[in-house]
């Protein structure tokens, strides 16, 4: 099978990892819009029109379905768009919100990009929500380890006051799992480990990645195998 996955950047790369850990056979071709990050501040009419470009990019290349790696497109326009290509497109909210339905999760705080946040989508779940602008430009330009990083986390973390779990709820989140883990002792979800569970994918197909950004810096390259621990070639494509 062959799965088109976006974001705006490096953060759609870690449900990329969750899905060819589980279903390593498929093929997977995924765009990063590092030209056009962040999305989190964005508004709808800006994400969709990059979401339009990006799909349409996606279906040239043959995929048979397309997930949504972005908590911010899915969580403001993926009612929207979803009937809008002829091609099967998955967003990240829906299986996040059923793993904690299936979980019977309570007491959850959720960080996410300002515009996450302001669709008001996990606020039927969430005892607390965080909006945390400073995060993914800190993370895409490589400074996820920094002091800097380590403190704004702190400050996000005070604001969801202590829930047992807490929704990583920007893709991009997930590689600050240890940071996050040494300041509270919540559950953290993340949302690609949810989409792959969800998805429950055949696993048939040439076990190629092919991964594509529109902007590539040595800093990106560096992003790209943090995540993914493995050398690929990485394109650079403008659209
Ligand atoms: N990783 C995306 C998300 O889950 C986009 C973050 C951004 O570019 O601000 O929201």
């Amino acid at each position: 099978m062959k799965i088109g996955i976006f974001d705006s950047g490096i953060g759609g790369l870690t449900v990329l990892k969750e899905l060819i850990n589980d279903y390593p056979h498929n093929e997977y071709i995924y765009f990063g819009d590092t030209l056009n990050l962040p999305y989190g501040t964005k508004n709808k009419d800006e994400l969709e029109i990059r979401a339009d470009l990006i799909i349409d990019f996606l279906k040239k290349q043959k995929v048979n379905m397309v997930v949504i790696a972005c908590g911010t497109i899915s969580s403001n326009i993926y009612s929207k768009i979803k009937d809008k290509y002829g091609l099967m497109l998955i967003d990240v909210l829906t299986p996040t919100i059923k793993y904690i339905s299936d979980n019977k999760l309570t007491d959850i705080g959720v960080l996410g990009t300002p515009m996450t946040i302001q669709s008001g989508s996990f606020s039927e779940v969430a005892k607390s929500e965080v909006a945390c602008p400073l995060l993914v430009p800190l993370i895409e330009n490589g400074k996820k380890d920094t002091k800097e990083c380590e403190d704004i986390v702190i400050d996000y973390l005070k604001h969801l006051h202590n829930p047992k779990n807490i929704i990583l709820g920007c893709t991009h989140y997930p590689v600050l799992s240890e940071i996050i883990k040494k300041h509270s002792k919540a559950h953290l979800i993340n949302m690609g480990k949810c989409v792959s569970q969800y998805l429950k994918l055949p696993n048939i197909g040439t076990a190629k990645v092919t991964l594509y950004f529109s902007k590539v810096d040595e800093i990106l390259k560096d992003n790209v195998f943090n995540i993914l621990k493995q050398n690929y070639e990485i394109q650079e494509k403008i659209i």
